[in-house]
Protein backbone atom coordinates (compact mmCIF):
# COMPACT_ATOMS: atom_id res chain seq x y z
CA UNK A 1 0.00 0.00 0.00
CA UNK A 2 1.15 3.68 -0.54
CA UNK A 3 2.12 5.44 2.26
CA UNK A 4 1.48 8.59 1.71
CA UNK A 5 4.38 11.40 2.61
CA UNK A 6 3.54 14.48 0.51
CA UNK A 7 1.98 17.58 1.33
CA UNK A 8 1.50 20.13 -1.11
CA UNK A 9 1.11 24.36 0.25
CA UNK A 10 0.08 25.97 -2.06
CA UNK A 11 0.68 29.48 -1.16
CA UNK A 12 1.32 32.01 -3.84
CA UNK A 13 -2.27 33.69 -3.53
CA UNK A 14 -1.96 37.26 -3.68
CA UNK A 15 -4.24 37.30 -0.18
CA UNK A 16 -6.86 40.23 -1.59
CA UNK A 17 -9.02 40.25 0.72
CA UNK A 18 -6.42 40.76 3.37
CA UNK A 19 -5.36 43.96 1.73
CA UNK A 20 -3.30 46.31 3.09
CA UNK A 21 -1.40 43.77 5.49
CA UNK A 22 -1.05 41.27 2.23
CA UNK A 23 0.87 44.02 -0.09
CA UNK A 24 3.96 43.30 1.44
CA UNK A 25 3.76 39.86 3.57
CA UNK A 26 2.12 36.07 2.89
CA UNK A 27 -1.48 35.69 4.39
CA UNK A 28 -0.25 32.45 5.11
CA UNK A 29 2.39 34.51 7.87
CA UNK A 30 -0.87 36.06 9.80
CA UNK A 31 -1.20 34.93 13.22
CA UNK A 32 -3.43 32.97 15.01
CA UNK A 33 -2.28 34.36 18.51
CA UNK A 34 0.99 33.82 18.31
CA UNK A 35 1.74 31.52 15.74
CA UNK A 36 1.23 32.00 11.76
CA UNK A 37 -1.74 29.87 10.03
CA UNK A 38 0.84 28.03 7.94
CA UNK A 39 2.17 26.38 11.35
CA UNK A 40 -0.86 25.10 12.14
CA UNK A 41 -1.31 23.82 8.55
CA UNK A 42 1.81 22.01 8.72
CA UNK A 43 1.17 20.65 11.97
CA UNK A 44 -1.97 19.04 10.60
CA UNK A 45 0.02 17.41 8.12
CA UNK A 46 3.05 16.14 10.58
CA UNK A 47 0.30 14.96 12.63
CA UNK A 48 -1.03 12.79 9.86
CA UNK A 49 2.81 11.31 9.50
CA UNK A 50 3.60 13.72 6.00
CA UNK A 51 7.23 13.91 6.02
CA UNK A 52 7.31 15.85 3.11
CA UNK A 53 6.17 19.29 2.58
CA UNK A 54 6.07 20.98 -0.70
CA UNK A 55 5.40 24.83 -0.81
CA UNK A 56 4.14 26.49 -4.13
CA UNK A 57 5.65 29.96 -3.49
CA UNK A 58 4.92 33.24 -5.42
CA UNK A 59 6.38 36.89 -5.11
CA UNK A 60 6.02 38.26 -1.04
CA UNK A 61 6.30 34.59 0.27
CA UNK A 62 10.06 34.80 0.88
CA UNK A 63 8.84 35.27 5.02
CA UNK A 64 7.47 31.46 4.60
CA UNK A 65 11.12 30.22 3.49
CA UNK A 66 12.58 31.99 6.30
CA UNK A 67 9.94 30.63 8.86
CA UNK A 68 10.62 27.36 8.69
CA UNK A 69 14.78 27.93 8.25
CA UNK A 70 17.00 27.51 11.14
CA UNK A 71 17.41 31.22 12.53
CA UNK A 72 21.16 30.60 13.53
CA UNK A 73 21.68 33.95 15.25
CA UNK A 74 18.10 34.42 16.60
CA UNK A 75 18.76 31.12 18.49
CA UNK A 76 22.20 32.27 19.37
CA UNK A 77 21.17 35.50 20.97
CA UNK A 78 17.92 33.30 22.77
CA UNK A 79 20.41 30.71 23.81
CA UNK A 80 23.16 33.64 25.40
CA UNK A 81 20.05 35.12 27.24
CA UNK A 82 19.22 31.56 28.61
CA UNK A 83 15.65 32.16 26.95
CA UNK A 84 15.29 28.15 26.94
CA UNK A 85 11.80 28.04 26.13
CA UNK A 86 11.65 30.64 23.67
CA UNK A 87 14.35 28.09 21.82
CA UNK A 88 12.79 25.76 22.39
CA UNK A 89 9.46 27.10 20.52
CA UNK A 90 11.75 27.93 17.81
CA UNK A 91 13.20 24.36 16.99
CA UNK A 92 9.76 23.07 17.57
CA UNK A 93 8.39 25.04 14.40
CA UNK A 94 9.41 21.80 12.06
CA UNK A 95 10.53 18.33 13.19
CA UNK A 96 14.09 17.18 12.16
CA UNK A 97 12.74 14.09 10.24
CA UNK A 98 10.76 16.84 8.10
CA UNK A 99 11.82 18.30 4.96
CA UNK A 100 10.54 21.55 2.90
CA UNK A 101 10.98 21.57 -1.27
CA UNK A 102 10.18 25.25 -2.21
CA UNK A 103 8.64 25.42 -5.98
CA UNK A 104 7.89 28.95 -7.45
CA UNK A 105 4.63 29.19 -8.92
CA UNK A 106 5.51 32.30 -11.61
CA UNK A 107 2.67 33.45 -12.38
CA UNK A 108 -0.56 33.12 -9.90
CA UNK A 109 -2.88 30.75 -12.57
CA UNK A 110 -4.84 28.96 -9.72
CA UNK A 111 -5.08 26.27 -7.68
CA UNK A 112 -4.64 23.62 -10.08
CA UNK A 113 -2.21 25.16 -11.69
CA UNK A 114 -0.20 25.96 -8.16
CA UNK A 115 -0.63 22.01 -7.57
CA UNK A 116 0.36 21.07 -11.25
CA UNK A 117 3.62 22.81 -10.78
CA UNK A 118 4.63 20.31 -7.44
CA UNK A 119 4.38 17.50 -10.50
CA UNK A 120 8.30 17.20 -9.99
CA UNK A 121 8.65 16.47 -6.41
CA UNK A 122 5.88 14.55 -6.20
CA UNK A 123 7.37 10.96 -7.92
CA UNK A 124 3.80 9.59 -9.18
CA UNK A 125 2.94 8.68 -5.62
CA UNK A 126 -0.16 10.07 -4.05
CA UNK A 127 -0.19 13.07 -1.87
CA UNK A 128 -2.00 15.94 0.25
CA UNK A 129 -2.97 19.26 -0.44
CA UNK A 130 -3.77 21.99 2.56
CA UNK A 131 -5.03 25.09 2.10
CA UNK A 132 -3.50 26.96 5.09
CA UNK A 133 -6.58 29.56 5.55
CA UNK A 134 -9.14 27.15 6.07
CA UNK A 135 -8.01 26.39 9.78
CA UNK A 136 -9.75 23.50 11.60
CA UNK A 137 -10.10 22.59 14.66
CA UNK A 138 -9.76 19.37 15.30
CA UNK A 139 -8.81 15.88 17.34
CA UNK A 140 -7.27 14.02 15.84
CA UNK A 141 -6.85 16.87 12.65
CA UNK A 142 -8.44 16.28 9.91
CA UNK A 143 -6.21 15.22 7.81
CA UNK A 144 -4.84 12.22 9.69
CA UNK A 145 -8.99 11.38 9.45
CA UNK A 146 -9.22 11.66 6.05
CA UNK A 147 -5.72 9.24 6.00
CA UNK A 148 -7.25 6.56 7.72
CA UNK A 149 -10.30 6.70 4.93
CA UNK A 150 -8.11 6.53 2.44
CA UNK A 151 -5.79 3.38 4.00
CA UNK A 152 -9.19 1.60 3.58
CA UNK A 153 -10.31 3.15 0.11
CA UNK A 154 -6.69 3.63 -2.10
CA UNK A 155 -8.72 6.44 -3.75
CA UNK A 156 -8.71 10.56 -4.02
CA UNK A 157 -10.72 12.23 -1.12
CA UNK A 158 -12.43 15.89 -0.74
CA UNK A 159 -12.87 16.86 2.37
CA UNK A 160 -16.64 18.62 2.30
CA UNK A 161 -18.85 20.24 4.96
CA UNK A 162 -22.47 21.21 4.16
CA UNK A 163 -22.54 25.42 4.07
CA UNK A 164 -25.41 27.33 3.59
CA UNK A 165 -27.20 27.39 0.07
CA UNK A 166 -26.41 30.91 -0.54
CA UNK A 167 -22.79 30.61 0.28
CA UNK A 168 -22.08 28.48 -2.88
CA UNK A 169 -20.35 30.85 -5.13
CA UNK A 170 -17.40 30.68 -2.70
CA UNK A 171 -16.61 27.00 -2.74
CA UNK A 172 -16.48 23.97 -4.79
CA UNK A 173 -19.51 22.02 -4.69
CA UNK A 174 -20.14 18.20 -5.37
CA UNK A 175 -23.35 16.10 -5.84
CA UNK A 176 -22.30 13.17 -3.69
CA UNK A 177 -24.17 9.74 -2.46
CA UNK A 178 -23.59 8.63 0.61
CA UNK A 179 -22.28 5.39 1.26
CA UNK A 180 -21.57 5.35 4.84
CA UNK A 181 -21.58 7.64 7.52
CA UNK A 182 -19.36 10.71 6.75
CA UNK A 183 -18.66 9.51 3.30
CA UNK A 184 -20.03 9.95 0.10
CA UNK A 185 -19.19 8.96 -3.60
CA UNK A 186 -18.34 12.22 -5.82
CA UNK A 187 -20.80 12.37 -8.67
CA UNK A 188 -20.14 15.68 -9.96
CA UNK A 189 -18.11 18.36 -8.87
CA UNK A 190 -18.36 22.39 -9.49
CA UNK A 191 -16.19 25.33 -8.85
CA UNK A 192 -18.26 27.84 -7.40
CA UNK A 193 -21.86 27.69 -9.12
CA UNK A 194 -24.28 30.18 -8.17
CA UNK A 195 -27.07 28.99 -5.52
CA UNK A 196 -29.68 28.91 -8.37
CA UNK A 197 -27.36 26.22 -10.04
CA UNK A 198 -25.55 24.46 -7.17
CA UNK A 199 -25.57 20.89 -7.38
CA UNK A 200 -26.04 20.74 -3.54
CA UNK A 201 -24.66 23.01 -0.90
CA UNK A 202 -22.22 20.15 0.38
CA UNK A 203 -18.74 22.39 -0.06
CA UNK A 204 -14.92 21.31 -1.07
CA UNK A 205 -12.88 22.68 1.78
CA UNK A 206 -9.32 23.37 1.76
CA UNK A 207 -8.05 19.28 2.10
CA UNK A 208 -7.59 17.30 -0.54
CA UNK A 209 -5.80 13.64 -0.81
CA UNK A 210 -5.19 13.00 -4.74
CA UNK A 211 -3.31 10.28 -6.74
CA UNK A 212 -0.50 10.73 -9.18
CA UNK A 213 -3.41 10.70 -11.88
CA UNK A 214 -4.80 14.17 -11.20
CA UNK A 215 -1.63 15.53 -12.30
CA UNK A 216 -2.62 14.53 -15.80
CA UNK A 217 -6.09 15.49 -15.53
CA UNK A 218 -4.65 19.20 -14.75
CA UNK A 219 -2.15 19.33 -17.79
CA UNK A 220 -5.32 19.03 -20.17
CA UNK A 221 -7.62 21.18 -17.64
CA UNK A 222 -8.48 24.74 -19.78
CA UNK A 223 -9.10 27.88 -17.58
CA UNK A 224 -12.09 27.54 -16.15
CA UNK A 225 -14.09 30.09 -13.21
CA UNK A 226 -12.01 33.24 -13.17
CA UNK A 227 -10.05 32.22 -15.66
CA UNK A 228 -7.97 30.20 -13.66
CA UNK A 229 -6.91 26.49 -14.17
CA UNK A 230 -8.87 25.16 -10.87
CA UNK A 231 -8.49 21.84 -9.00
CA UNK A 232 -12.13 21.47 -9.17
CA UNK A 233 -11.94 21.42 -12.83
CA UNK A 234 -8.87 18.64 -12.37
CA UNK A 235 -11.18 16.65 -10.10
CA UNK A 236 -13.56 16.72 -12.26
CA UNK A 237 -11.83 14.95 -14.96
CA UNK A 238 -10.49 12.61 -12.19
CA UNK A 239 -13.66 11.60 -11.56
CA UNK A 240 -14.01 9.95 -15.33
CA UNK A 241 -11.39 7.76 -14.55
CA UNK A 242 -11.40 7.07 -10.70
CA UNK A 243 -13.83 6.92 -7.63
CA UNK A 244 -13.45 10.47 -5.95
CA UNK A 245 -14.92 10.42 -2.38
CA UNK A 246 -16.13 13.16 -0.39
CA UNK A 247 -15.35 12.45 3.54
CA UNK A 248 -17.40 14.75 6.20
CA UNK A 249 -14.88 15.85 8.77
CA UNK A 250 -15.17 16.05 12.35
CA UNK A 251 -13.80 19.46 13.43
CA UNK A 252 -14.66 22.86 13.28
CA UNK A 253 -13.48 25.03 10.46
CA UNK A 254 -12.59 28.54 10.27
CA UNK A 255 -12.55 30.83 7.17
CA UNK A 256 -9.26 32.35 7.70
CA UNK A 257 -9.38 33.71 4.28
CA UNK A 258 -12.36 35.98 5.52
CA UNK A 259 -11.50 38.62 8.05
CA UNK A 260 -14.67 37.63 9.84
CA UNK A 261 -13.62 33.94 10.38
CA UNK A 262 -9.85 34.90 10.71
CA UNK A 263 -10.97 37.18 13.75
CA UNK A 264 -13.11 34.36 15.71
CA UNK A 265 -10.23 31.80 14.94
CA UNK A 266 -7.99 34.31 16.70
CA UNK A 267 -10.72 34.59 19.75
CA UNK A 268 -11.46 30.92 20.15
CA UNK A 269 -7.65 30.18 19.75
CA UNK A 270 -6.92 33.01 22.59
CA UNK A 271 -9.36 31.79 24.80
CA UNK A 272 -7.30 28.62 24.94
CA UNK A 273 -3.77 29.79 24.80
CA UNK A 274 -1.74 28.99 28.23
CA UNK A 275 0.07 32.39 28.61
CA UNK A 276 -3.41 34.73 28.04
CA UNK A 277 -6.83 32.13 28.56
CA UNK A 278 -7.65 33.56 31.68
CA UNK A 279 -6.51 37.39 31.26
CA UNK A 280 -8.88 37.45 28.07
CA UNK A 281 -11.63 35.68 29.00
CA UNK A 282 -12.01 38.23 31.96
CA UNK A 283 -11.69 41.10 29.40
CA UNK A 284 -14.19 39.81 27.31
CA UNK A 285 -16.33 39.19 29.70
CA UNK A 286 -16.04 42.93 31.35
CA UNK A 287 -16.98 44.21 27.91
CA UNK A 288 -20.45 42.33 27.75
CA UNK A 289 -21.03 43.98 30.99
C1 LIG B 1 -10.53 27.09 -3.18
C2 LIG B 1 -11.11 26.10 -4.17
C3 LIG B 1 -12.56 25.78 -3.81
C4 LIG B 1 -12.63 25.30 -2.37
C5 LIG B 1 -12.01 26.35 -1.42
C6 LIG B 1 -11.94 25.82 -0.01
O1 LIG B 1 -11.17 28.34 -3.36
O2 LIG B 1 -11.00 26.61 -5.47
O3 LIG B 1 -13.05 24.79 -4.67
O4 LIG B 1 -13.98 25.07 -2.01
O5 LIG B 1 -10.67 26.66 -1.84
O6 LIG B 1 -11.46 26.80 0.85
P1 LIG B 1 -10.58 29.72 -2.76
O7 LIG B 1 -11.08 29.79 -1.33
O8 LIG B 1 -9.09 29.61 -2.83
O9 LIG B 1 -11.14 30.80 -3.60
Amino acid sequence: MNKITKAVFPVAGLGTRFLPVTKSSAKEMLPIVDKPLIQYAVEEAIGAGITELIFITGRSKRAIEDYFDKAYELETELEMRGKTIMLEVLRSILPTHVSCIYIRQAEALGLGHAVLCAKPALNDAPFVVILADDLIDASPGVLAQMIKVYEQQQSSIVAVEQVAPHETGFYGIVDAKKISTGLLRVEAIVEKPDPAVAPSNIAVVGRYILTPTILACLEKVHPGKGGEIQLTDGIAALMQQEQVLAYQYQGRRYDCGSKLGYMQANVEYALRHPEIKNAFSSWLEARKA
